[in-house]
């Protein structure tokens, strides 16, 4: 059945920004944060604590969080791979991590310099550190549906690579469709291979890129199966450096404007967060992906 109210796991900061040819000022990128949380959202991923030689974008993680006012309704998480990224957040005052899987062999050596296995092996210190910490851990899972290097994924596959995340100790477990060739079907698919191990829905959270146009529609079919948890970032800012062909996330702005009309909560002000991506979009010099964002600003 259809949720009454959601949570929008707002990523634009992070898979947005890591993303930008152009590294983005620690300036910008506050503003950016504030600006969304005064638009309403609740949970702002708000950078990586990777390599920085990896993702150079995001070097400036420590600056980006020193920066943000602290706001008793709003949570940021950030994500971290191993260790080292998570001595780095625990610096920094992190409550809410987030580790980040590959569901194919390709992708984790790719994104991670790891096997499948070896990447379990780097998190598992991670999350329960992180957990005895008091933390909160999310899991994310990438390639859940293809892979640019492998082609279709198996659902059975991603199943059992994500109900490790769960078992190991994460709370959530987002599914990625990274480079954005996901179809409703295999959303429908995924969720009842997902159930058929045992994760609950209630576990899930959608992470949509727009590839190919089928971000929304791939979210209002996770929706109709319950999920109550979605990844967007505003404007449609994204992608990730490390795989072939991935484009921006579902915008944020056309998630809300989708969930408005079916009548569910989010919190989120629609003027406020349009107006935040054109006022981003002037400071990357480039208009927003966000058709609603086009369509309610005149951009
Ligand atoms: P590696 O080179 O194998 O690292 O990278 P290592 O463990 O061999 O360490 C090498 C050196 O790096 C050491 O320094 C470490 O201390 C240092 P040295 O001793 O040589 O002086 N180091 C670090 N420094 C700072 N912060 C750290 C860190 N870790 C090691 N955290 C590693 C392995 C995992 C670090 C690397 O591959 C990496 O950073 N990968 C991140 C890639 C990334 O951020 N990708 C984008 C995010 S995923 C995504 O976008 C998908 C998602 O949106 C969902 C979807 O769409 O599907 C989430
Ligand atoms: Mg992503």
């Amino acid at each position: 059945d259809m949720p009454e109210s959601i949570t929008i796991w707002e990523v634009g900061a992070r898979d947005g920004l890591q993303n930008e040819s152009d590294i983005v000022d620690v300036g910008v990128k506050v503003e950016f944060i504030e600006r969304l949380a005064e638009a309403g959202l609740t949970t702002i991923e708000a950078t990586s604590f990777v390599h920085p030689k990896w993702v150079p974008q995001l070097a400036d993680a420590a600056e980006v969080l020193a920066g943000l006012k602290p706001r008793d309704d709003v949570r940021y998480p950030v994500l971290v791979p191993n260790q080292r990224g998570l001595d780095r957040a625990l610096e920094s005052g992190v409550r809410h991590v987030a580790v980040f899987a590959s569901a194919t062999e390709t992708f984790a050596n790719r994104n991670l310099n790891s096997t499948l296995d070896e990447q379990f092996a780097m998190f598992e210190p991670v999350v329960e550190r992180a957990r005895s910490e008091g933390l909160d851990v999310r899991g994310y899972l990438s390639m859940c549906f293809g892979d640019p290097w492998e082609g279709a994924v198996d659902p059975a596959q991603v199943a059992r690579v994500g109900a490790r995340l769960i078992d190991m100790g994460c709370s959530q477990l987002s599914l990625g469709d990274t480079i954005g060739v996901a179809t409703p079907g295999q959303v429908e698919e995924l969720l009842r291979a997902l159930a058929a191990v045992g994760v609950d829905v209630d576990a899930l959270a959608v992470h949509f890129h727009d590839t190919y146009g089928q971000a929304l529609s791939n979210t209002y079919a996770a929706l109709r199966q319950g999920v109550r948890c979605v990844d967007a970032s505003a404007g449609g800012l994204g992608g990730c450096p490390y795989a072939k062909s991935a484009t921006g996330n579902l915008a944020t702005e056309d998630l809300v404007w989708l969930l408005d009309g079916l009548g569910i909560a989010h919190g989120v002000d629609l003027d406020k967060l349009v107006d935040t991506s054109v006022w981003m979009s002037r400071q990357l010099g480039r208009p927003a992906p966000s058709r609603v964002v086009r369509a309610l600003s005149g951009d």
